[in-house]
């Protein structure tokens, strides 16, 4: 059983074995979360991603999919990157978000993380209606078999921890 806990925060100082990060598929860093956990992890992990487009994933990271790395300076261990769809009204792109979660939990199972933090995956720049993000990422999270034993769901924002805590219930 896999418990889910919400907590009001910065991904980058949680102490669990593995975070995840909303990459873009270049793993090359960016802004949002994805800036944060390279600026306070280190040159590290962005050396790391860079290894892996050498290696690899010379096209990058599929939409959907994930792939870890050391977490540099972070309390975590690893970083797990992950591509989260952007935002459409036009397309029903939430399978691919829901695989977010679910392949960021076979990661962490291979790599025997059992104590993992996401972000809100696509809920920033890539546009995501919160409510809806939330409730993709908790479907998604319940129906994972996995070996992950606390999954943190991590809110940037009181409002959005709210709203996380108001659908686990
Ligand atoms: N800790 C936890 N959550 C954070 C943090 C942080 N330090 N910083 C931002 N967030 C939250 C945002 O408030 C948002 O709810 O993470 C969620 C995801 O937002 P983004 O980081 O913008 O991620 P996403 O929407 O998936 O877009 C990915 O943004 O900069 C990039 O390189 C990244 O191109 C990629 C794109």
């Amino acid at each position: 059983m896999t418990l889910i806990d919400v907590v009001h925060g910065d991904i980058t100082t949680q102490r669990v074995d593995a975070i995840v990060n909303a990459a873009k598929s270049s793993l090359l860093g960016g802004g949002g979360v994805d800036g944060a956990i390279h600026h306070a992890g280190g040159p590290e992990i962005l050396a790391a991603c860079k290894a892996l487009r050498a290696t690899t994933l010379p096209n990058g990271l599929d939409v959907g999919a994930a792939v870890a790395t050391t977490a540099g300076k972070l309390p975590a261990r690893w970083v797990i990157h992950t591509v989260g769809p952007v935002y459409s009204p036009h397309e029903d792109r939430s399978h691919l978000l829901r695989s977010a979660y679910t392949r960021s939990l076979a990661v962490a199972d291979t790599l025997g993380a059992r104590t993992v933090a996401f972000p809100l995956i696509s809920a920033g720049a890539y546009g995501w209606p919160k409510e809806d993000a939330i409730r993709q990422a908790v479907t998604a999270l319940t129906a994972a078999r996995t070996a992950v034993e606390i999954v943190t769901l991590v809110a940037y924002d009181r409002s959005v921890a709210e709203l996380m805590r108001r659908t686990l219930a």
